[in-house]
């Protein structure tokens, strides 16, 4: 007799399933082996290892110089440590947006040699094709829209998007096109809440939503940011679970003091 319990995994028919009954969806970033597990164990339902790392792992101060390389090295970590989660891989800037060969091609390297469960990329109707082209190789496609990242010297800012009419009609429409060309979910970035609603309720698939309000399918944030890792990053939208940076700061801080006073490591914790 087996002792492994049954582990239901999460696959993109669940998550259409969790829309249709009305159940949502917890989706955070997870970039190391670590962590992942910590979130699986806590029954997240998808792990986005998301170009974040270029920000939160690697300092960057925007997500465009991740490379396709090290998001394969990030989510291969990740998927080490999976049971239950599907696991979500970023497409990087750079690796998708030269025409839909190139976005397959990513796609096929990232689901070859991480082991990732479905990849995301940026973008509404310029994206089209290469969704389409990405999904003849049998790989899911998660679409972004809203704010996106990739594209912030062409926007300039971080501030909230679509509050006007016609870029409002222009993201419905989007959503419409990704759903169309066969994305399985679309993550909707720092819009009105009540586009965010209206975006959910006019198509089938699961709308996560990060500053987009509670009335979509599901919410992702970005886990360093949740925990409070970062003391400097207080957007609206956030809610700190926790403020990590002071708890492992006075840990440190503490190490430091023991180790400089000789009280680390007393008989115990000697051989
Ligand atoms: O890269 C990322 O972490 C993301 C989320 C903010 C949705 O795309």
């Amino acid at each position: 007799m087996s002792v492994h319990k049954e582990v239901k995994k999460v696959t993109t028919h669940v998550l259409q399933e969790m829309k249709t009954k009305g159940e949502k969806i917890a989706m955070l970033t997870g970039y190391d082996f670590s962590m992942a597990k910590i979130l699986d164990d806590a029954g997240i339902d998808i792990i986005l290892v998301g170009d974040s790392a270029s920000n939160v792992m690697a300092g960057h101060e925007t997500t465009l110089p991740i490379t396709l390389d090290q998001m394969i090295y990030h989510a291969a970590s990740v998927v080490r440590a999976v049971n239950r989660a599907l696991v979500v891989v970023d497409l990087p800037f750079g690796s998708y947006q030269g025409d839909s060969k190139q976005a397959l091609n990513s796609s096929i390297r990232i689901m070859k040699e991480s082991g990732g469960h479905a990849v995301k990329l940026e973008g509404g109707h310029e994206v089209v094709d290469s969704i389409k082209r990405i999904l003849t190789a049998g790989i899911p496609v998660m679409g972004h829209l809203g704010l996106t990242p990739q594209s912030i010297y062409k926007f300039g800012t971080y501030t909230v998007r679509a509050k006007e009419k016609d870029e409002a009609a222009r993201l419905i429409n989007d959503a419409k096109l990704l759903e169309e060309a066969g994305c399985f979910a679309i993550v909707l970035e720092k819009i009105p809440a009540a586009l965010a609603k209206e975006v959910a309720n006019s198509i089938e698939i699961p709308v996560i939503g990060i500053g987009a309000g509670n009335e979509v399918d599901g919410q992702v944030l970005v886990s360093h940011d949740m925990l409070g890792i970062n003391n400097e990053f207080n957007p609206r939208f956030l809610r700190k679970y926790h403020n990590l940076y002071t708890a492992m700061l006075t840990s440190f801080e503490s190490y430091i003091k023991d180790v400089k006073s000789g009280d680390f490591p007393n008989e115990k914790e000697q051989y």
